[in-house]
């Protein structure tokens, strides 16, 4: 047994895995073989979800069938709504929502009953809960806002109907094909915190339920899928300050604040993804003719990068630094981007709990003991 206790899990081989591989060094992220630069490009993410479930690209058939059903799968059971309502009505946090709300998904799962081992069943699940976060999502923003919800669009994809489900108009190409090109970049990443949490989950044959309900709680928090928020809000931050964009963010390192969207644990150089949402939130500043928000993010990332020397020390802009941007030039809410996040990575959480228990092992590992070797009992009423 291993005596060292690696922190972090850092560097520690736990599975193989066919879905994604990161090159760290070289900023090279492909999903099944195909480069992430490719996909974005080409695919659908309906297309990306099927590669990573089934191993391989759909055929054209494959792909409707496939993209029909998840259309078919949308709504949502009345009880499962109500739950959304009533968490929106009590000001719940959106990830706290959808996390509460994908739990309660399971007491309509039409095979709640399937064996665990079934893993055709598992995939069934999967493709449910997919098709169901983004209704969530909506209907909670709605219910928010004191509107009724909308009922999906049987007619759009997965990312098209969401940004209609929000506000009730169809989504012109550019917001539809924008939506769908940030879900691709999120459906996979390698074993990262929230589908390392789904797979240990899946590892004792719990449901995909539970593995996906696990994942979204690992992705809440700041150091993973909460940094997308958080790049947002630092840059409304920046502007409400009324201090030029390059004033702030001295001062920010000078107060030793550690800035999200920056840095990553795999990646020593610009994360791929970061590159092509950059290019996206150029493209929309552009088309919008405001691109203060851009402008904010480049100063800010030249500073660090050159003038703060992250890029020496392997600390570049990860995929958080550029999606917030792009998500508020959608118009979306700031508390919804991390919630996004999560409508994408299920991908992976499923796709990694199917591959996992193909060929099961439980997850169990040690830690070295460092409490007292032996202490002596008082009693409760002489302590
Ligand atoms: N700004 C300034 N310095 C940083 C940053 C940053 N954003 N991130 C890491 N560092 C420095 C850190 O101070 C430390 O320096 P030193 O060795 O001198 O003490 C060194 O880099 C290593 O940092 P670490 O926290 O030990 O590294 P880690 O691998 O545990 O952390 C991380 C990775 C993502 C948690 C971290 O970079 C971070 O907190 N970034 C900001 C939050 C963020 O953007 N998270 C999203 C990650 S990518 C999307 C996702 O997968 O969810």
């Amino acid at each position: 047994m291993l005596e060292e206790v690696q922190k972090g899990l850092e560097g520690v081989l736990v599975a193989e895995s066919g879905l994604s591989s990161i090159d760290g060094d070289a900023g090279r992220l492909v999903y099944r073989g195909y480069d992430i630069e490719t996909l974005a490009r080409e695919a659908s993410y309906e297309e990306v979800l099927y590669l990573l479930w089934h191993d391989e690209l759909p055929t054209a058939t494959d792909l409707e069938a496939f993209s029909d059903r998840i259309a078919e799968e949308r709504e949502l059971d009345v009880d499962v709504l109500e739950t959304v309502r009533r968490l929106a009505n009590a000001d719940e946090e959106p990830m706290a929502a959808l996390r509460t709300a994908v739990s309660a998904l399971s007491a309509s799962e039409p095979e709640a009953e399937a064996d665990p081992e079934d893993l055709e069943a598992t995939l069934r699940k999967g493709r449910r809960i997919t098709a169901k976060i983004p209704t969530i999502l909506a209907a909670f923003e709605r219910y928010r806002l004191n509107e009724a919800p909308i009922e999906p669009h049987p007619d759009l994809d997965l990312a098209a109907n969401f940004l209609y489900m929000l506000t009730g108009e169809e989504p012109d190409e550019v917001a539809a094909e924008t939506m769908d090109q940030a879900l691709i970049l999120h459906a996979d990443h390698g074993l990262n915190a929230s589908t390392f949490t789904a797979m240990v989950i899946a590892s004792t044959m719990a449901d995909v339920y539970s593995s996906v309900t696990g994942g979204i709680g690992a992705l809440s928090g700041p150091l993973h899928g909460g940094a997308n928020q958080d790049v947002m809000e630092m840059l409304i931050e920046v502007d409400e300050s009324d201090r030029d964009p390059l004033d702030w963010v001295k001062n920010a390192t000078d107060e030793g604040r550690r800035i999200p969207g920056f840095g990553h644990r795999v990646y020593d150089v610009k994360d791929p993804r970061a590159k092509i949402l950059q290019a996206r939130c150029k493209e929309l500043s552009e088309a919008s003719g405001d691109a203060k928000w851009y402008d904010y993010t480049t100063t800010i990332e030249q500073y660090l990068s050159e003038d703060q020397g992250l890029v020496e020390k392997g600390i570049a802009p990860n995929v958080d630094f550029y999606s917030g941007t792009v998500y508020y030039q959608l118009g979306i809410p700031v508390d919804m981007y991390t919630p996004i996040f999560a409508m994408s990575r299920v991908g992976g959480w499923v796709g990694h709990a199917l591959e996992y228990q193909a060929d099961n092992r439980l997850i169990r590992p040690r830690a070295r003991y460092v409490g007292p070797d032996e202490a002596e009992w008082v009693p409760l009423e002489e302590r």
